[in-house]
């Protein structure tokens, strides 16, 4: 076959391929030319999830009569003057986002300069029409309908109404959060899902966001370096999410997805938050144009840092410094007072077998605990032991893991056992003893649930709703008994029992996370072990919390008669044991 050049409306389809995936995808490009066009509303509307049309308006500098085909023209854009790719400041530069929605769905763009009438062009699965008065405020409106109805190879790639609706919110979301003065509003199927007004300081916008409860729990981040510079909110470390789904990245104003932010805010916050939990945060770098590389992607969701490692360390910086300015950093020595409270316990508690808290070194059992030590943040350093009524003394020898004799950091429960010292893990070992529980209670029927007095209120987005709303016969018989509450909050009605007095709207937020996660596929029943940590992470036994020693003794129980109680759902161990003859060998003794 001989080499043909291919018809551009062949090209726009193909480019159509890169740009525009699915409703979400044409949404972004339209809102990021309303904020190139200098908007300061931008308003939106989606039908069925964007699937039945999306619509949006802004109030920016419009185009002109003849603008009007040369915007569907491949290759037109009015966004480099200067032939220069590295210095742009627009969101898009590629002049094919346009062209690329029109080859594919039936386009429709009016538009009016402030100075001029309204004119309107339809572009209907790549065929141009010719350009027509309409009657218009100043701005831009684009319709988009019928999206891929020519195109059926594409149009079966395409999720249920309710996936596509989560990817768009996502993107108003992104784009919203990068410019807090601009006011958005958006609606679906004719309902507001949320009104922005213009000028909101970035702290409120974000909080209104993601979450209203971030307004209360968030640091401020600011740090300059050399001529980087980042800013932005975090939740503090006591604040957090079962995903990493709630982690925004703005590079000079452009929301990016980015493998680095993650490594980087896990880095951040590893001394104060459990691994498998999540801050939130939307974090804006300001980066010289020279430093980043914007074209490295079709879409323009990614970019590449010239140097990614200093990036890198911006963000950990800016994070600490805001952390520890919020006083969270753990103390590194510990107080006067801590070492008091060893010594003010009971002089039975032989002090030769527990290291000395030395003003070096926090918890003096370092050798045992490791680096760590650096997690028990947010306390203050404080051991705590009770003398055990004494014929638990005779049992000793009958109790593999041993009897409590104290607790550490809130944290570890120290038990001893008859032939040594066995520490344990309180939360990650009530997260195994939950997914047991569990387990046994679907082997056996259903899990045992628990009515709450009064019905709670968890107000959450519309996706995380669909997610638990779809998933509410399987939450059933796990104990979680939900219903749908309106658009946007789900209605608890009944907690599983084992979990106690737990934080119902805590978990049920968290449970929307796991179920993103999950996708659409798995069952419930064989990722009972993300539930069951999620649901043990409300219960009762966090770390983090002061256990008596009738429930330490209680947890060693249940985990002594509990399959695999020996490991936590993440396979790492949740008790371990230091045997009489390695606490000799560290004091030298043998
Ligand atoms: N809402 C709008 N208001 C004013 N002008 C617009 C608007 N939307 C598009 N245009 C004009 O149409 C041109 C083409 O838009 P299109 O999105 O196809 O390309 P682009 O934004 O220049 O680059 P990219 O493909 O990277 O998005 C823009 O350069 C701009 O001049
Ligand atoms: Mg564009």
């Amino acid at each position: 076959m001989s080499i043909r050049r291919l018809p551009e409306s062949l090209v726009n389809r193909i480019a159509a391929g890169e740009v525009v995936e699915r409703p979400a995808s044409a949404l972004k490009e339209l809102i990021e030319n309303a904020l190139d066009a200098g908007a300061q509303a931008v308003s939106i509307a989606l039908r069925q999830g964007g699937l039945g049309g999306v619509c949006v308006s802004d109030d920016g500098h419009g185009m002109s009569r003849d603008d009007l085909p040369l915007a569907l023209e491949r290759h037109a854009t009015s966004k480099l003057p200067d032939e220069a790719i590295e210095a742009v400041r627009t969101l898009g530069f590629r002049g094919e986002a346009l062209p690329s929605i029109g080859s594919v769905s039936q386009l429709t763009i009016s538009s009016r300069q402030a100075t001029a009438d309204g004119w309107r062009l339809i572009c209907d699965n790549g065929v141009l029409g010719s350009v027509t008065p309409c009657a218009m405020a100043p701005g831009t409106r684009v319709e988009m309908d019928g999206l891929f109805e020519r195109v059926p190879a594409r149009r079966k790639f395409l999720r249920s109404a309710r996936s596509e609706y989560a990817a768009c919110l996502d993107i108003v979301r992104r784009l919203a959060m990068a410019r807090n003065d601009v006011a958005f509003v958006l609606e679906h199927d004719g309902r507001r899902v949320f009104s922005l007004p213009d000028g909101q300081t970035r702290e409120d916008r974000v909080a209104q966001l993601i979450d209203r409860e971030l307004a209360d729990n968030h640091v401020v981040v600011s740090l300059e370096r050399e001529d980087v510079t980042i800013s932005g909110v975090a939740s503090l470390p006591t604040y957090h999410r079962g995903s990493a789904d709630h982690q925004y990245l703005f590079v000079n104003g452009r929301p990016v997805r980015d493998r680095l932010l993650v490594g980087a805010v896990r880095g951040a916050y590893a001394d104060f938050i459990a691994r498998d939990r999540h801050p939130v945060l939307a974090l804006f770098l300001t980066v010289p144009m020279a430093d980043v590389d914007v074209n490295v992607h079709p879409a323009k969701t990614e970019v590449r840092f010239r140097d990614p490692a200093f990036m890198r360390g911006m963000i950990v910086s800016g994070l600490r410094r805001a952390l520890d300015a919020a006083g969270m950093r753990v103390a590194n020595r510990p107080e006067a007072s801590a070492a008091e409270l060893w010594q003010r316990e009971d002089a039975a508690m032989a002090p030769q077998a527990w290291p000395q808290p030395s003003p070096g070194g926090a918890y003096g059992g370092a050798s045992l605990l490791g680096d760590r030590q650096a997690r028990f943040t947010g306390f203050a350093p404080s051991g705590r032991a009770e003398v055990p009524a004494p014929e638990r003394e005779a049992e000793r020898g009958e109790f593999p893991l041993g009897v409590a004799r104290g607790q550490v950091a809130r944290t570890y429960i120290v038990a001893e056992a008859e032939d040594g010292l066995v520490l344990v893990d309180q939360h990650a070992a009530h997260e195994r003893l939950v997914l047991e529980r569990m387990r046994r209670a679907l082997a056996d029927g259903a899990v045992a649930r628990q009515a709450l007095l009064l019905p709670e209120v968890v107000e959450l987005d519309e996706p995380a709703c669909d997610r638990i709303e779809a998933r509410a016969s399987e939450l059933a018989e796990l104990g979680l008994e939900v219903e749908r509450f309106g658009p946007a909050a789900i209605l608890v009605r009944a907690a599983p029992a084992l979990l106690g007095a737990s934080n119902v709207t805590g978990l049920v937020r968290d449970l929307a996370d796991d179920l993103a996660s999950l996708g659409d596929a798995a069952s419930l029943k064989a990722r009972l072990d993300l539930v069951a940590a999620t649901m043990a992470c409300h219960g009762s036994v966090r770390a983090g919390r002061v256990l008596s020693v009738t429930e330490m003794n209680a947890l060693l129980r249940e985990m002594e008669v509990t399959p695999h109680s020996g490991q936590c759902n993440h396979g790492r161990p949740t008790w371990i044991k230091l045997a009489h003859g390695d606490i000799e060998k560290l004091f030298g003794r043998h």
